[in-house]
């Protein structure tokens, strides 16, 4: 896939580093922070929608970004109608076309970089490094599963076979599936479900979290415009209920989910009970995602690497670290580092090139965060607690020392760090730990001994593990993302076989 051309001289887009924000802010020079307001409403032929309601930014409570007219859940069944006409014509659609049609998407998302950029900020809070690396990863996403579905869907694939039998294999969409995106990627996680099923030749029903229709609804309005006729490609802002009534239509031919492992459980008994076929369930979850880091690590590294891993993106990422093990006798310095680099980063408006990190996206997210930080600072250390602005929806970088690790036992999504300390003989109890938490998701490990190294990656089934670096940022086509055990079922986003989820297989065999 090709980066967006902000960089040409990067390899791939590695996303951008803090470093580079003047230039980044140059570029964005078009952004406005009070952009004119957007109306989002169900974006599928006929649909009036039910309630309405107002947007305010999370880092600005008097910024109106906008309004939402949220689908009504009784007219999901005429958008299955719908989609299911719409998936005729592009099921047989030539591959070739198809995938044009998502190459075109990209290249009009970055042409309006700007427009995006100021809604990501507007209303996920999206600072700039933020803004621009998930808008080069939507681009990447675009681009890659369109590159894969012309390899994968534009001819048979030969198969081997006895003399005078000819035996070949072809892919092809499953029908109408539904993309269920979160609210912490609401661009790129979004348009990766979105094309990934379209490239497969299904027709989408899109329901983006509630949180950011208005981001979900501008990318759909592009892809309509790159050419994905409006009855292949359905978007429904709405809340649960709006989920709930798409994911148990006996006529929906998968379910593509990104959020928590609890909603995935859901979604997972509702398929069960539906009636209709037999549909999959592509689910990407949290994660209780853990670095290791022994006395060999170069500390300076570990700092920058931790405060990355922890704190960008206000935590509120499923890759970020949750849970780092140090082992005891370099604890004290690498807590030092940690925390004085923890202390130099800025909170504030994400619009702002000196912003190191914006706000938690509402104000449910912000009061759990408080209430777990008053719950565990009851019976664990609390280290640090950063200060966070007064106006607007902030909660401050915090970490925590644990006894042990069991004190940690479900994921909490933000900028909270969970410390342990570790002897350098009990590796395994820690690695133990790590699979106690039953997540598979991310894995860092900082260590100069190879042994250790191999040790810690043969023992686990993470997902994704990062060797002497941060743990976020996965780049599309170069590094698959996606876990295991409570953190996914699998195929990875962004890597060689998802698509493959989103589509049936047809074996022909014909006596010549
Ligand atoms: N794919 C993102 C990352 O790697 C997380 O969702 O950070």
């Amino acid at each position: 896939p090709l980066p967006l051309a902000i960089y040409p001289d990067r390899p791939n887009s590695r996303g951008v580093e803090f470093g580079d924000r003047l230039q980044l802010a140059s570029l964005m020079e078009g952004m406005e922070r009070s952009s004119a307001p957007v109306a989002a409403t169900p974006l599928a032929p006929g649909l009036k929608g039910g309630g309405e309601q107002e947007i305010f930014s999370p880092s600005d409570p008097s910024l109106h970004v906008g309004s939402v007219r949220f689908t009504d859940p009784k007219d999901v069944d005429k958008a299955v109608s719908t989609a299911l006409q719409g998936f005729k014509s592009w099921s047989r659609t030539d591959p070739g076309l198809r995938a044009a049609a998502l190459e075109r998407a990209a290249d009009l998302i970055e042409d309006r970089r700007d427009r995006f950029m100021a809604l990501l900020s507007n209303e996920a809070g999206k600072t700039l490094d933020d803004g621009i690396a998930e808008i080069r990863e939507a681009v990447d996403f675009l681009r890659y599963y369109a590159a894969r579905s012309r390899e994968m869907f534009s001819q048979m694939q030969p198969m081997p076979g006895p003399t005078g039998e000819e035996n070949r294999l072809g892919w092809r969409g499953r029908g109408v599936f539904v993309c269920i995106s979160p609210w912490n990627f609401p661009l790129a996680i979004f348009l990766g479900q979105v094309s990934a099923a379209l490239a497969a030749g299904n027709a989408v029903i899109a329901k983006p979290a509630e949180q950011t229709s208005l981001v979900a609804h501008e990318a759909v309005c592009l892809l309509h415009e790159a050419g994905v006729p409006k009855d292949v490609l359905l978007c429904l802002p709405g809340e649960g209920d709006v989920g709930a009534a798409l994911t148990s239509h006996p006529k929906i031919g998968g379910v593509a989910f990104t959020g928590s492992t609890e909603t995935a459980r859901a979604i997972n008994r509702t398929l069960a009970a539906k009636d209709g076929p037999i549909v999959p369930f592509i689910a990407e979850t949290g994660g209780l995602n853990a670095m290791i880091v022994d006395a060999t690590a170069l500390a300076e590294q570990v700092a920058d690497d931790v405060v990355m891993s922890a704190f960008r993106s206000a935590g509120q990422r499923c890759s970020a670290l949750r849970l780092l093990f140090v082992q005891d006798d370099v604890a004290d310095h690498m807590l030092e580092m940690i925390e004085g680099a923890a202390r130099e980063l800025k909170l504030g408006d994400p619009s702002k090139p000196s912003t190191d990190i914006g706000p938690v996206i509402d104000e449910a997210q912000r009061e759990m965060l408080a209430g777990h930080i008053a719950a565990i600072s009851k019976t664990q250390k609390l280290v640090y607690a950063g200060e966070a602005p007064g106006e607007g929806l902030f909660f401050a970088p915090h970490i925590v020392e644990l006894k042990e690790a069991s004190a940690l036992d479900r994921e909490i999504f933000g900028p909270v760090l969970h410390v342990v300390r570790y002897k350098a003989k009990k590796l395994d109890a820690v690695l133990d730990a790590i699979d106690a938490t039953g997540f598979g998701l991310t894995l860092g490990v900082h260590s100069r001994i190879e042994a250790t190294v191999r040790k810690v990656i043969d023992r686990l089934d993470t997902g994704n593990v990062y060797v002497n670096r941060n743990i976020i940022g996965a780049v599309v086509g170069t590094q698959p993302f996606g876990g295991s055990g409570l953190s996914g079922t699998g195929f990875k986003a962004g890597g060689p076989h998802y698509l493959m989820r989103f589509a049936v297989e047809q074996a022909v065999s014909v006596n010549t």
